[in-house]
């Protein structure tokens, strides 16, 4: 495995690749990696010939009062495991390699990236798509790996990816939960032992609206209050709402075609999200791949 830093070491690394007739495969990442990261990684690595993953904490998608500064970091634990899953290359830029002196120009997503998470957050999802944007053009992958934990910023990046016409399939993978069922979060190192055990109230309420909506539930009101009963351990709700997995409009009435129930909640000072699939589609795994294409 290389340790590449600078954008010229990274083009002529891949371009030999690339030449060699390798397929390219990407998972960006911001580091302090978890199983989350390594389900991503393993399905690159099985896909691709070289997996390039990148750690890169980006300032452009924390807002003023955000967690940018102590975003958790441990360089070494993610190249060691990043070494163990067959990771070719590994690209941890600076700031300042990737934002140098007098960058003025972002990619705005619209209103996908608005709604939702976007309404609490706002400028997030255009750091995001922004430097989304960049680092495909450093990598040029042929295939990038996104984790539905954070399924706003698939649908971003699916939309980018079209409305752009950047030469690279998108492939979502399903969330990775802890055994309890919390979703793996780099954040979830900030929580207290209580309020780590008051966070699990998120994922019942969406397993229970999914085992309702498995039970033949399609009614919208009916899962939203499934999962709604449990989440009175939040400090704060941000949101709670069921939402078309292409154009995230709110779903009023019967879930027909796939959608989303996604949660945002505040623990103490810390920022939650979750989120489960509803799909009538019988075969969830290959629909998330899909989903959009
Ligand atoms: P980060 O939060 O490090 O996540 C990197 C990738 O891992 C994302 O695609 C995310 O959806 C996925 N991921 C996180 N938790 C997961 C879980 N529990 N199960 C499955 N996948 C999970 O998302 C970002 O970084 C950044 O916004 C980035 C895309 C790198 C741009 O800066």
């Amino acid at each position: 495995m290389r340790i590449i830093r600078t954008i010229p070491e990274l083009r002529t690394a891949l371009k030999a690749r690339r030449e060699g007739g390798n397929t390219i495969g990407f998972v960006p990442t911001m580091g302090f990696l978890h199983e989350g990261h390594a389900s991503l990684i393993r399905q690159c690595a099985a896909r691709c010939d070289c997996p390039v993953v990148s750690i890169f904490v980006n300032p452009t998608q924390f807002g003023p009062e955000e967690d940018f500064a102590q975003y958790p970091r441990d360089a070494e634990r993610d190249q060691n495991l990043c070494l163990k899953l067959g990771v070719k290359i590994l690209f941890m830029p600076e700031p300042s390699e990737v934002y140098p002196t007098g960058f003025s120009t972002f990619v705005e997503p619209g209103n996908l990236g608005n709604v939702l998470c976007g309404e609490f957050r706002p400028g997030h999802f255009r750091g995001v798509a922004t430097v989304v944007t960049k680092l495909f053009n450093m990598v040029q992958p042929n295939l990038a790996f996104f984790g539905q934990k954070d399924f706003q910023q698939v649908a971003v990046i699916r939309r980018l990816v079209k409305d752009l016409n950047l030469p690279v399939d998108i492939i979502a993978a399903p969330t990775i939960r802890e055994a309890d069922g919390l979703a793996m979060s780099s954040r979830n190192t900030y929580l207290s032992p209580e309020n780590r055990q008051r966070a699990l109230c998120i994922s019942r309420g969406l397993l229970k609206a999914e085992a309702a909506f498995r039970g033949g539930t399609r009614d919208a009101e009916a899962l939203l209050a499934a999962a709604k009963t449990e989440l009175n351990e939040m400090d704060e709700i941000h949101y709670c709402e069921l939402v078309d997995a292409l154009t995230l409009e709110p779903v009023s009435r019967e879930v027909n075609r796939a959608a989303v129930l996604a949660v945002a909640a505040m623990v103490g000072r810390t920022r939650l999200i979750d989120n489960v699939l509803l799909s009538p589609s019988a075969d969830t795994s290959h629909f998330i791949s899909h989903l959009g294409d």
